[in-house]
């Protein structure tokens, strides 16, 4: 089992760049059985939920082929209408097949989902939905028995929650469904436009007023096209952070500021001075961080509930007390039992975290327990003194390319061991 060993970092320093988004790519790739002809698809990251979710394309019967971050996916000749339970587990966007396969096949058999675990992720927003569209499901233990009487036909549709993922399946399975489909409360991640721009010049007729509520015309048929997957704004997130924390100055390349108004306007109120330019970020820190009163995680365009840990880090050694409100997930504190073994000074209650900023934070082993609680481990053992053995690496891998060689380029000493 591999570990980081995570030395004390000076002031990081430098440029870096930005892989292409993990939870844009996933829905991405699930689009393209929808496509009479093939895709090409360039900025895809190297992860292990992306190698999760070509495997699960090739079991359906696409051919697949990657050259560095470019996948070419042609899955004209899909004809498998099942996902086995080892691949449907990996991975909470295994769900989004679910529409194309029933749009395409007319039936599907999965398993329930997985995914890091934040606490329950039921799926019911996605099953209610398919089922105004014309879905019946059947469920006999874990296998969920999905199946539709001919084509999905168009309908509307209010979320009770804006679901990123229930979005993604309506869309999905709305895109050659006879007739019109309208998304009340839909979600409006940054994620959820780059799957429509990739389904409208794939030929979909989607029109979205920004502000939740989205209307699909079904079409008669998709065709594949060559595309650019959008930057991940969470792992420029978590530079950000690694930058602000190490009192550093990097520039942050290829990414989209647009995305990140709301971590950015954090990291200001932190102190650090955040300039914006095409596709750029330099981010430039002080020596002591504030605090910041309260944080609340909300659905975009408020500040994003994956970035929560990775900035609970910096305020682990800020000046002050910062209050965290985790109203997205509830069990999304699973890192603060590792910050404590640092000395950090936590105190959770249900969905608040109250962080108290301490002068030293001391390194030691700990283990990650989900994707981005690990990118939060990392950014604070860089000023950890002595070494920080970081365990769990499996969970930095769904959602990180490159991040040791990266951080290792701006100054920082991590082993992979
Ligand atoms: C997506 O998860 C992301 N994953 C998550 O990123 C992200 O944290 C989350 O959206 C919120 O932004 C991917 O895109 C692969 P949701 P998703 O459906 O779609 C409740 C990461 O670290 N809900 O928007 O699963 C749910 O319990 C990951 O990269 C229902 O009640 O999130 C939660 O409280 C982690 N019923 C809320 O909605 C449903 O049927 C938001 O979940 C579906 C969701």
């Amino acid at each position: 089992m591999q570990k980081l060993f995570i030395k004390e970092t000076k002031k990081l320093n430098g440029e870096v760049f930005v892989q292409g988004s993990k939870n844009s790519v996933l829905p991405i790739f699930a689009a393209t059985i929808l496509c009479s002809s093939p895709c090409i698809l360039h900025n895809c990251p190297k992860l292990s939920d992306v190698d999760v979710t070509l495997e699960i394309l090739k079991h359906l019967g696409a051919k697949v082929t990657r050259e560095g971050s470019d996948v070419f996916i042609d899955a004209t000749k899909v004809y498998e209408c099942s996902v086995p339970r080892d691949l449907m587990s990996r991975m909470r966007s295994s769900i989004v097949f679910l529409g194309p396969m029933l749009s395409l096949m007319g039936r599907a058999n999965i398993f329930l989902p997985g995914g890091c675990d934040l606490g329950p992720r039921p799926i019911d927003l996605h099953l209610s939905a398919l089922s105004k569209l014309g879905a019946k499901f059947e469920k006999s233990d874990e296998l969920l028995y999905c199946s539709l009487n001919h084509i999905f036909k168009g309908s509307t549709i209010a979320l009770r929650v804006p679901s990123v993922g229930a979005t993604e399946n309506i869309i999905l399975s709305a895109v050659l469904a006879k007739g019109e489909t309208i998304i009340e409360n839909a979600a409006r991640e940054p994620e959820i436009y780059d799957l429509c721009n990739f389904l409208n010049l794939c030929g979909a007729k989607i029109y979205s007023d920004n502000v939740g509520n989205i209307r699909i015309v079904g079409v008669d048929k998709l065709h594949g096209i060559e595309y650019s997957v959008m930057p991940d704004r969470i792992v420029a997130a978590t530079f950000m952070s690694a930058t602000a924390i190490t009192g550093g100055n990097v520039v942050i390349k290829k990414v989209n500021d647009r995305h990140l108004k709301a971590v950015i306007e954090v990291f200001e109120r932190m102190g650090c001075k955040v300039l914006t330019s095409k596709n750029e970020i330099r981010i430039i820190s002080k020596k002591h961080l504030s605090s910041v009163d309260f944080i609340k995680t909300v659905p975009y365009p408020g500040f994003p509930t994956d970035a929560q840990p990775i900035l609970m880090a910096p305020f682990a050694i800020s000046q002050g007390t910062t209050v965290f409100c985790e109203s997205i997930f509830k069990d999304r504190y699973k890192h603060v039992d590792e910050f404590l073994k640092m000395g950090a000074n936590i105190k959770v209650n249900g969905k608040i975290a109250v962080v108290k900023g301490v002068k030293e934070i001391i390194g030691t082993d700990v283990m990650a327990r989900d994707l981005r609680g690990a990118a939060a481990l990392l950014v604070l053992s860089l000023i950890a003194k002595g070494e920080t053995v970081l365990d769990g690496l499996k969970h930095l891998d769904r959602g990180y390319e490159n991040i040791v060689e990266e951080l290792n380029g701006l100054g920082a000493n991590i082993k992979r061991m």
